[in-house]
């Protein structure tokens, strides 16, 4: 015993030694030393500030940063030691986001060299990890105790540290841990004296347990979530599971609260349990807890009819668990919240509340463009706002638990959440062996397991929880798997990388037609796509064909867009800000603008193509019958029925055309939207718009224009000339992230020149130019074309748009349906979309009319039939030379107008080679032939 006993003290002590074989933070087998269990969020987190026992101590803390740790102050911790010159950094907060080292954006590969358990091994010269080894973060605060709070238990709870960290109490070392998007909890008690206290810990940007950190993501490190001193009684609740399993035909549930008392004390305690369910008194008893132990107290409750939780309905039961004393005073007291829900998987069928729900999700990371890792509480409001209006009911946590105020909005906005454990060894390949079988690190998975469940528990949206994303395979992940059952038997597990660890098969980034098909395969389990739609730049092409296939089929589950929010960062240029990605801080090695595929930019904006994912998810959808004008509702919701909504017709006249258009609409306001918000709507043409008729060609001699060959060169109306540039028949366009990937430009170059078209120009009156442009292919062996259609510059005051056609968003062939025909009218700087990473953008389809004019004169285009127009104050040279960033592009020389026939789709399944669809191609094989009219007018 004795021998064991002091065995175990020289590890300790030689845990915290400098020697390098002894590095806990290089070796797998130390996760924490002196951390106390996880367990739920004992508190509701919008009551955080409220709770009696917490004390926050967010804020400016004292910090000094060293590039590796051989440098670090080490003796900072001392309570003599001079800290009077060290700057300040916000907690929570990234040190690289504040200033301190370099963000590295990396995606699959580790940032350092793989060597594992090794994250200082030396890499190339040119890796920001030569020179900056391991950095370390020095943090010191200090915070005062009063006897009073002496006389309790104090806990010290840090919400995540990047990557491992270190903790000392006035001198003295209290632990040490990692995992870092899971809390770290510490007894401080013994630790604290009455009066000021200094803190100290000391933070590792990578430790082992990096090489289970690999997301594609920037890796930034330090305090990042909420640091709080808790302040509980001696004898308090450690933990509380509560669980709430409707019967199977839903008319009861059966609430199960499983309450774990500890005693701190010295003393054996009785205390008396209590809940109260909705106000009503669910349980109370008498409990003795020895001192120094834990005890469970389970109450039973059975609920009648109840309410249940679903992402559309989200009814909540909130409770509240105390602790009382034997003479009824109140010890301590919690509120949470439960909700009634089944999830299962019956054969190949997903169901919640025994319905066949369709997941329609998105993926997210934890990302604030200021503040890097650490999201606030508003910005997870404006996110859920956003995912609610977008009829997104799913999302995943790519790829780690988030902050705990994201579960609870999800709770109460009603989404259903898939809960990621904090596992990603992709650096050693998709589903690899090396860190699923290595038994060494095998404790360390679990771990990530444990975390997740034990925190996230209490929330009602948790429907699955996943084992990680792109780790290994093997009997590590066996070991998490099994975990994960054992603590919840309530939700579903879920992985990536095998099926074997999975309630549903996966199958990530598709096709429409692949999802088919590989849905119709898979017999045993339901079908998700944890990953699809890649938003990468202007993309998410083809969504609606994703969906015409998951609707068919009741084996897919749902899927869920990579994903919400571009990871742009702010970075100063020229005094300017931008958005940078990976590379812009001379990070290396770097995966560019991979990070940069959301629906929306990284202050929240939305891009055009989050209205598609809008259009596409919406819960209804309308359908007309030609014959009769009935119009039919769809309704793809489980819980909710059309009767709910306000259901109304607008029919608009523009010119010859007559459209019907059809809103859902919400009749009462909902936390994410006001009363009369649009839920559904469908646009549908009465009567067709009539185009002009080709004008007589009776060609004017007097008008001043000169044509050479097929290029209009020069046009002068009222003795100005009209144009910057000629108007010439032009098939280029620039690349797009997803062609970029297809190698688009490789294939189609030869487009750069136009071939086998002829223009013909009929002058009708000196202010007007009737245009026809004929393509006849005199081969057969022809690339897609890029475009087909004309291009001309103008001066660079033409800044104002008006146009009858689809919009007000940016649309492509493959990405329309949100844009339903109107006039709308918008600066040019409207009409462009500014991607991060600039490419082609800005097109609009089914232009009946367009006009573009200045403060004198105003261009106005007829179709002969639908036209796509893409407008621009810069020219496709500009995009060709691949700028970083819109500040790099000069702009505002001219205005450079596409007048086209049609227009290559923008794609929409992944951002690594697949091609956009074949019917949003336009082959090079086939004859075009189209016509618009010119004609130059006073502004309006
Ligand atoms: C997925 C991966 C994501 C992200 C995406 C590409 O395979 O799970 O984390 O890397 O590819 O943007
Ligand atoms: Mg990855």
């Amino acid at each position: 015993m004795k021998r064991i006993w002091l065995l175990a003290i020289g590890c300790w002590l030689l845990a915290f030694g400098a020697s390098a074989q002894t590095r806990d933070w290089e070796n797998p087998a130390v996760l924490g030393i002196n951390k106390l269990p996880c367990h739920a969020t004992l508190q509701l987190p919008s009551k955080w500030k409220e709770c009696k026992e917490i004390v926050s101590l967010d804020g400016q803390w004292l910090f000094h940063w060293s590039r590796n740790p051989e440098e670090r102050p080490a003796d900072f911790y001392k309570e003599d030691y001079d800290v009077s010159g060290w700057g300040e950094i916000a907690v929570p907060g990234n040190w690289q986001t504040q200033g301190y080292g370099t963000p590295i954006y990396i995606n699959i590969n580790y940032p350092f060299v793989r060597n594992r358990p090794s994250v200082t091994t030396e890499p190339p010269n040119n890796w920001t990890a030569y020179e900056n080894r391991n950095p370390v973060g020095s943090y010191v605060t200090f915070v005062d105790v009063t006897k009073e709070m002496l006389s309790k238990n104090l806990i010290l709870h840090f919400g995540g540290v990047h990557s491992a960290m270190y903790l000392w109490i006035n001198g003295q070392r209290v632990g040490y841990s990692q995992n870092s998007m899971s809390p770290a909890e510490f007894d401080v008690t013994k630790y604290m004296r009455a009066g000021k206290n200094k803190i100290a810990v000391e933070v590792y940007r990578w430790c082992d347990g990096s090489y289970l950190e690999d997301q594609d993501m920037w890796r930034l490190s330090g305090i990042f979530r909420e640091v709080q001193l808790w302040v509980r009684p001696l004898v308090h609740i450690a933990d509380y599971r509560v669980t709430a399993v409707p019967n199977a035909d839903f008319s009861q549930a059966e609430v199960t609260a499983v309450i774990s008392i500890c005693n701190t004390g010295k003393k054996k305690a009785t205390v008396c349990p209590v809940m109260m369910i909705d106000e009503l008194s669910a349980g109370m008893a008498e409990v003795q807890v020895n001192a120094g132990d834990t005890t469970n107290y389970v109450f039973h409750y059975t609920l009648e009819n109840p309410r249940l939780w679903s992402a559309e309905k989200p009814n909540l039961y909130p409770f509240s668990v105390e602790l009382e004393d034997k003479k009824g005073n109140t010890i301590e007291h919690f509120d949470y919240h439960f909700g009634v829900k089944r999830v299962e998987c019956v054969g190949e069928v997903f169901k919640i509340n025994g319905k066949n729900v369709k997941l329609r999700g998105v993926n997210r990371h934890d990302h604030h463009p200021r503040t890097g890792r650490y999201v606030d509480d508003a910005t997870y409001e404006q996110d859920l706002r956003l995912m609610k209006q977008a009829n997104i009911n799913f999302l995943r946590t790519s790829h780690y638990p988030d902050r705990e105020y994201l579960y609870e909005l999800c709770d109460r906005r009603g989404i259903y959440v898939m809960d990621e454990a904090n596992q990603e060894s992709h650096g050693y390949g998709y589903a690899n062996h090396e860190m699923g079988e290595d038994p060494a690190w095998r404790d360390a998975h679990v771990d990530r397991a444990e975390s997740l469940v034990k925190r996230d528990f209490n929330h009602p949206c948790v429907i699955l929880w996943s084992l990680g994303n792109e780790g290994g395979v093997g009997p590590n992940i066996q070991a998490m798997y099994d975990t994960v059952v054992a603590l919840d038997s309530t939700r579903l597990p879920f992985y990536d990388c095998h099926p074997r660890y999975s309630a549903l098969h996966d199958f990530g980034y598709p096709t429409p037609d692949v999802l088919k098909v590989e849905a119709e395969k898979e017999t045993e389990k339901p079908l998700i796509a944890r990953e699809y739609a890649h938003a990468m730049g202007n993309s998410m092409g083809n969504f609606q064909e994703y969906w015409d296939v998951i609707y068919a089929d009741s084996s897919i589950a749902g899927a869920a867009i990579w994903d919400w929010v571009d990871q742009g960062l702010v970075k100063k240029n020229n005094g300017i800000e931008c958005w940078a990605y990976g590379g812009d801080f001379g990070d290396q090695p770097n995966d560019g603008n991979f990070n940069i595929n959301g629906l929306v930019a990284p202050d929240r904006k939305p891009h055009p193509h989050y209205y598609e994912v809008q259009y596409v998810y919406q819960p209804i959808t309308f359908k007309r019958d030609e014959h009769d004008g009935t119009i039919r509702i769809i309704n793809r919701d489980s819980f909710t029925v059309p009767s709910e909504y306000d259901i109304t017709c607008d029919t608009v006249t523009y010119g010859s055309e007559r459209l019907l258009n059809v809103y859902a609409r919400l009749k009462e306001d909902k936390p994410w939207a006001e009363k009369g918000f649009v839920v559904a709507r469908e646009q549908f043409v009465l009567q067709p718009y009539e185009y002009p008729l080709l004008p007589a060609k009776k060609s004017n001699e007097n008008a001043e224009v000169t044509i050479n060959g097929n290029t209009l060169s020069s046009w002068i109306v009222d003795g100005r000339e009209v144009l910057q540039g000629p108007l010439e028949p032009y098939f280029w366009k620039p690349e797009n992230d997803n062609q970029r990937a297809a190698h688009f430009a490789e294939r189609t170059a030869e487009w750069k020149e136009v071939k086998d078209v002829t223009v013909n120009y009929t002058i009708i009156d000196n202010h007007t130019i009737l245009v026809e442009m004929d393509y006849q292919p005199t081969a057969t062996d022809r690339p897609i074309i890029p475009k087909v259609g004309m291009r001309m510059r103008l001066p660079a005051d033409y800044t104002h748009i008006r146009y009858y056609g689809r919009g007000p968003w940016e649309n492509y062939p493959d990405r329309k349906h949100s844009a339903f025909l109107s006039e709308y009218e918008m600066p040019l700087s409207d009409y462009e979309t500014e991607y991060i990473r600039p490419q082609d953008n800005g097109n609009r389809c089914d232009i009946r009319w367009f006009e573009i004019s200045s403060a004198e004169q105003r261009l106005h285009i007829d179709g002969l039939q639908p036209l796509c127009i893409r407008a621009w104050d810069y020219g496709e040279e500009d995009l060709d030379a691949a700028p970083r960033h819109p500040q790099d592009i000069q702009r505002g020389d001219f205005v450079n107008l596409n007048i086209d026939l049609n227009i290559h789709g923008v794609g929409g399944v992944d951002t690594w080679g697949q091609r956009t669809l074949p019917q949003y191609t336009i082959d090079g094989n086939q004859p075009y032939h189209y016509a618009f009219i010119l004609r130059l007018c006073r502004p309006r």
